[in-house]
C-alpha cells in the first residue's frame, strides 16, 4: 500500500504466524463465549490460512451433544456473530476438524476418556500432541479444571515434552477480589508453570491497543512530552450501549467495577503510562505495566466511599428506543447495588506521572460506544496567544481512539486567515478503515493465534492481576460500606450521573469525547 510502511508487531517480535499444529480444548464449549466469539475467531484465522492444516477443536461440555449436533450449532452462531461474509464451502471444509466429548468437570473419569481421545486424534492425525486448553466455564471451576487435566497427566508442568506442549488459557473474570485472585493463582501454579498460563484481556488482542506502543515508542515526537511537565490530565472512556442483557447471573454480582475497571482500564491505564520496555517481549512489556500497577496511589475504603462514583442506569432510551432500567432487568435483584457505571481518578506516584491525574470512567447503556483515550496538554502560558483578548486558547488535545472509529487525532492551533490574528482549534485526524481499509483481526485472533505459540505478552502475569487487584480491592471495600445506600441512577442514553462531572469539574476539567 502506498505510503504504508509494512513493518509488523510479529515482524518485529519474530512471532510465528501459525502457532504450528495443536488441538483446541474448549472447556464450556456449549456456551455464549464460544458461540459468540471462540469459535467465529478459529474460523476467521481458518479463512485467513493462518491456522496450521492439522489443527483441531474438541468441545468439551456437560450438555449432551453429538459431533453433528456441535457442528450444526456452530454453524448457526457463527453465521451469526462473525463480523466476516458467510462462507458456506469454506465452513465445510473447517467443521470437519470440529468435535464434541460430553463430559463433567467433577468426574475423573471424563478427562481420562479425554485424554484417550487426544491421543488417539494426534496419532491420527499425525501430529504433535500440542493441546491448548480454553477454559471458558465460570471461574469456580478454572481451578477444578486445571485439577482434572494435571491428574490425567495432561498438564504436562516443568516443560514441553518431546511429544508436545500444554497450555492453559482462562477468561476472565481472574477472581473477584485480592484474596480469591491469589488463591486462584496459587491453584493454577499447583497444576501448571506460570508460562503455561494465559489469563485473558480481550482488549489486549485489539488492533488498536497494541497500537498505543507503537504511536507512543516509534514516534519521537511524543515520548519527550508524555509526561507531568507537558500534560495536564489524561482522560479514558470506556462508553458501553449496551444494557446487562441475558448475562444478569454473572454481572448482577460484579459490576462495573469487577467486570471492567480491574481488567481492561486497568490494561489502557498501564499502556499510557507505562515506561518504555528494554524489548517487545512478553516479560519486559509486563515488567513495566506491573510497575505502572504498584505506583498507583491506593485509594482506601474511607475515600473509595464518596471518591468513587458508581451508578446505575435508569429507564431511558438508546437509538431512539425505551429500554428499562438496571433493576427491571431480567435476572437483576430488584434491591441490587451493583454498579453499572463508575468514574474516579487515579494518581500515579512515580517520576513521570506525579501531579497529573488519569480520569477513568465506564458505563453501561450510554449514549453511543465509544472506547478512547484523551491526553490533554498543559495550557500554554498566559502571554501572546493565551491572554486576552485571544486567550484562553483550547489545550492540545491527543486522541487515540480505541474502538470503534479506530484511529487517532490532535488538535491544535491555528492562524485563521485574514487581517486580524485570529486563532482556530483545528484537529488533524487519522482514521484506520481510511488509511488501511480493510478490516482489523477480532481480539480473540490474535489472542488465541498467540497462546498457540507460546507468546504471553498480551496475556496478564500472576504478579500483574494480583497488583490490579490490590488497586481495586480497597475501592470494593469502601463500596460495601455503602452498601444500605441507594447507587445515584442516570437515565439510559445520557453520559452518567452528575457526580461523574463534578468529580472532574472540581479540577477544572470537564469529560471530553470525538464528535
Ligand atoms: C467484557 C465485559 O469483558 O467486555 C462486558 O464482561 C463488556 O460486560 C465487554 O460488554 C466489552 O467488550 P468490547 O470488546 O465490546 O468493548
Amino acid at each position: 500500500m502506498p505510503g504504508v510502511e509494512q513493518v509488523s508487531l510479529s515482524a518485529v517480535t519474530g512471532k510465528s504466524h501459525t502457532g504450528g499444529p495443536f488441538v483446541l480444548v474448549i472447556f464450556g464449549a456449549s456456551g455464549d463465549l464460544t458461540q459468540r466469539k471462540l469459535i467465529p475467531a478459529v474460523f476467521g484465522l481458518f479463512c485467513d490460512k493462518l491456522l496450521d492444516e492439522k489443527v483441531h477443536v474438541v468441545g468439551f461440555a456437560r450438555t449432551q451433544l453429538s459431533d453433528e449436533q456441535f457442528r450444526q450449532r456452530l454453524a448457526e452462531s457463527t453465521q451469526k456473530y462473525s463480523d466476516r461474509p458467510w462462507d458456506a464451502q469454506a465452513w465445510d471444509r473447517f467443521a470437519g476438524r470440529l468435535t464434541y466429548h460430553t463430559g463433567s468437570y467433577d468426574r475423573a473419569e471424563d478427562f481420562a476418556h479425554l485424554r484417550q481421545r487426544l491421543e488417539q486424534l494426534t496419532r491420527e492425525l499425525d501430529m504433535p500432541s500440542n493441546y491448548l486448553f480454553y477454559l471458558s466455564t465460570p471461574p469456580e471451576q478454572f481451578s477444578l479444571v486445571a485439577r482434572q487435566l494435571d491428574d490425567a497427566g495432561l498438564s504436562r508442568r516443568g516443560g514441553n515434552s518431546s511429544e508436545g506442549w500444554s497450555r492453559i488459557v482462562t477468561e476472565k473474570p481472574f477472581g473477584t477480589d485480592l484474596e480469591s485472585a491469589r488463591r486462584l493463582n496459587k491453584e493454577l501454579l499447583q497444576h501448571f508453570d506460570e508460562r503455561q498460563i494465559f489469563r485473558i484481556d480481550h482488549y489486549l488482542g485489539k488492533e488498536t491497543v497494541q497500537n498505543l506502543l507503537v504511536l507512543r515508542f516509534a514516534n519521537a515526537i511524543f515520548e519527550p512530552m508524555w509526561n507531568y511537565k507537558y500534560v495536564d490530565h489524561v482522560q479514558i472512556t470506556v462508553a458501553e450501549t449496551v444494557g446487562v442483557g441475558s448475562r444478569a447471573s454473572y454481572y448482577d454480582q460484579s459490576g462495573a467495577l469487577r467486570d471492567m475497571l480491574q481488567n481492561h482500564m486497568m490494561n489502557l491505564l498501564c499502556l499510557v503510562a507505562m515506561e518504555p520496555p528494554t524489548t517487545l517481549g512478553a516479560d519486559d512489556v509486563r515488567n513495566e505495566k506491573v510497575k505502572v500497577l504498584r505506583a498507583l496511589r491506593p485509594i482506601p475504603p474511607d475515600c473509595a466511599m464518596y471518591g468513587v462514583v458508581r451508578a446505575q442506569y435508569a429507564a431511558g432510551q438508546i437509538d431512539g428506543k425505551d429500554v428499562p432500567g438496571y433493576l427491571w432487568e431480567p435476572g437483576v435483584n430488584p434491591d441490587s447495588m451493583t454498579e453499572t457505571y463508575v468514574a474516579l481518578k487515579v494518581n500515579i506516584d512515580n517520576w513521570r506521572w506525579s501531579g497529573v491525574p488519569f480520569y477513568l470512567r465506564t458505563g453501561k447503556r450510554l449514549p453511543r460506544r465509544i472506547t478512547e483515550i484523551v491526553i490533554q496538554f498543559r495550557p500554554v502560558p498566559q502571554v501572546l496567544f493565551n491572554a486576552p483578548p485571544l486567550g484562553p486558547q483550547q489545550p492540545n488535545l491527543l486522541i487515540v481512539r480505541i474502538q470503534p472509529d479506530e484511529g487517532v487525532s490532535l488538535r491544535f492551533q491555528v492562524k485563521q486567515p485574514g487581517q486580524a490574528m485570529q486563532t482556530h482549534a483545528y484537529t488533524m485526524d487519522f482514521s484506520y478503515a481510511q488509511l488501511f481499509g480493510r478490516r482489523a483481526p477480532e481480539a480473540y485472533e490474535r489472542l488465541l493465534l498467540d497462546a498457540a505459540a507460546g507468546d504471553s505478552t498480551l496475556f496478564i502475569r500472576s504478579d500483574e492481576i494480583e497488583a490490579a487487584w490490590t488497586f481495586v480491592s480497597p475501592i470494593l471495600a469502601g463500596c460495601d460500606l455503602l452498601r444500605r445506600q441507594r447507587l445515584p441512577q442516570y437515565p439510559a442514553g445520557s453520559w452518567g450521573p452528575k457526580q461523574a462531572d463534578e468529580l472532574i469539574a472540581n479540577e477544572g476539567a470537564r469529560w471530553i469525547v470525538s464528535p
